[in-house]
């Protein structure tokens, strides 16, 4: 019989494997930072989100009900935040229980809940009270929301690098003495116990010398060698990543998911603020974008695919600081783009889209992939080290800010910013969009595994 027939339905069903295998399965996802008097109300933000970005998950500070409600049916998922002062409290189990009432229950389904917070950065908070109560709260929320019938909602709490010591290079890294035993092992216990990921904040930003500025924005660079693994690494990013890797498979906990619940960079800053610029901006959110949703990975974590939220979705104007903490936003208030890193939904439609308009990421292929090489000489990126956003004062009005400096490692990008506004006692969240992008690409296996079954068989019935 025909063998142009089957040569046909052989090369539709190759272009049609060759679709799936390349379409991107994870976007990107947000920050919702509300530290500004001229942001637009929520539900415009939920309905641009939804129509023409590929933004498809966000991440509060807080538990903001007008956010919450504004967010209800649509496809996007969110994270909420416990505040940090409500930690110790959130040890007991009625206030937990009271917490899951107030703050999930009224919205939850409608809105795609997939993960709390608890608390934000809270080692680096060097707040004792809190720090001992954090793996404790977890438990007692986790139990809160199972109780409620929310058993898929994961819980998780979000780290600057501070808690790892000795990260270059990056082999060499492990979970901070002192932290390890008390807190981190286990918290990574109870994340195993239910499924839920390790949440870390790695800022390049904050380790930003023009010494370094190629490594630390994925351009041509030397790179950065470590003996250990014989590994030569191109971008901090990655560096910072295997180090966190490094960190967890010291103790057997590799297995843990990690999910990037901070990153980003200022386009605009003072004079004295060098790094910030909209190119450097652009570059480095640019090549984020890329790896959440190709499979780029990290040295040790090969092609792995990362859950990410960028910092942050809008420009702050209240954001205590400089021009540049003001500046670390995707979309200005009235929704312009500060620039473009193929999150846009292609072919902006004007009139409300359905479910019909395609996703499309543009990848950002104006960039490299921060492969070459150049040579950074670490310490440079040490010094900075100390820069921190500030954070965010917490409802009760503590600041927790925690920018002590403290080694010189270079991913002692441990700075963070101030996140407060949005919140109560803010804290930050994060999605279980790993179950879902696991999900998704099981999915697309299975639709694969099908595709070669069919081609097999129709190229059999064709034969005989
Ligand atoms: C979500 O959709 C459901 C069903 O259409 C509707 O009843 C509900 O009011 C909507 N929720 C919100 C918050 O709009
Ligand atoms: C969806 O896309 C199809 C094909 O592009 C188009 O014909 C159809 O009108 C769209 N449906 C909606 C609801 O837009
Ligand atoms: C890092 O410190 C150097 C020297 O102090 C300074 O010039 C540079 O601007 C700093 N980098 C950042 C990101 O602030
Ligand atoms: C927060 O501030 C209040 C009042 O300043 C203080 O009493 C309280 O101890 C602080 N809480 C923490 C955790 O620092
Ligand atoms: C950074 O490390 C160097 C060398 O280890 C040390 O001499 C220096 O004091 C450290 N700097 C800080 C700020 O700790």
């Amino acid at each position: 019989m025909s063998t142009t027939r089957s040569k046909t339905t052989i090369i539709l069903l190759l272009s049609t494997i060759f679709l799936h295998l390349t379409a991107s399965t994870t976007a990107i996802g947000v920050n919702y930072g509300t530290l500004s008097d001229n942001l637009p109300p929520p539900t415009k933000v939920a309905e641009f989100l939804q129509t023409k970005t590929t933004i498809d998950r966000i991440k509060l500070f807080d538990a903001n009900p007008e956010i919450l409600r504004a967010f209800a049916n649509t496809s996007i998922s969110v994270t909420v935040t416990v505040g940090n002062g409500d930690i110790p409290g959130m040890v007991e189990a009625s206030t937990a229980q009271k917490w899951v009432a107030d703050n999930i229950a009224p919205y939850y389904l409608e809105t795609k809940i997939i993960r709390v917070t608890v608390g934000n950065e809270i080692l680096k908070s060097a707040v004792k009270n809190w720090i001992v109560n954090l793996v404790p709260a977890m438990k007692s929320l986790h139990k809160a929301l199972v109780n409620a019938g929310f058993k898929d909602i994961q819980v998780s709490t979000p780290h600057t690098l501070s808690l790892v010591e000795h990260s270059e290079p990056p082999s060499a890294a492990r979970f901070r003495v002192g932290y390890d035993k008390q807190v981190i092992i286990p918290m990574l216990q109870f994340l195993r116990e239910t499924k839920s990921p390790l949440m870390i904040n790695p800022y390049p930003y904050f380790g930003w010398a023009q010494s370094v500025s190629d490594y630390c924005l994925f351009k041509p660079n030397k790179g950065i060698y470590d003996e250990n693994t014989k590994i030569t690494y191109m971008s901090m990013f990655d560096a910072i990543m295997d180090a966190v890797y490094t960190s967890m498979k010291a103790i057997d906990y590799d297995d843990i998911e990690i999910v990037i619940a901070e990153t980003g960079w200022s386009s605009a800053g003072d004079p004295e603020e060098a790094a910030c610029s909209v190119e450097n901006a652009k570059a480095f959110n640019g090549n984020v974008a890329r790896r959440a949703t190709e499979s780029i990975g990290t040295p040790l974590m090969p092609k792995k695919i990362f859950e990410t939220y960028i910092f942050a979705l809008f420009n702050e104007n209240l954001k205590s600081g400089g021009t540049s903490e003001k500046n670390f936003g995707l979309f200005k208030p009235d929704f312009t783009p500060v620039y473009d890193i193929g999150i846009m939904k292609t072919g902006q439609q004007q009139d409300s889209e359905k479910e019909n308009t395609t996703q499309t990421n543009e990848n950002m292929d104006d960039f490299g992939d921060g492969n070459m090489a150049e040579t950074n000489e670490n310490k440079d990126v040490t010094e900075n080290n100390t820069q921190t956003h500030k954070k965010n004062t917490d409802m009760s009005g503590n600041t927790t800010r925690t920018e002590e400096n403290k080694e010189n490692t270079s991913v002692s990008v441990t700075r963070t910013h101030e996140h407060s506004g949005v919140s109560v006692n803010q804290t930050k969240e994060d999605t279980g969009v790993d179950a879902k992008s696991i999900a998704t690409r099981l999915i697309s296996y299975c639709q694969y595994i099908v595709y070669i079954l069919s081609t097999v068989i129709s190229i059999y019935v064709t034969m005989h």
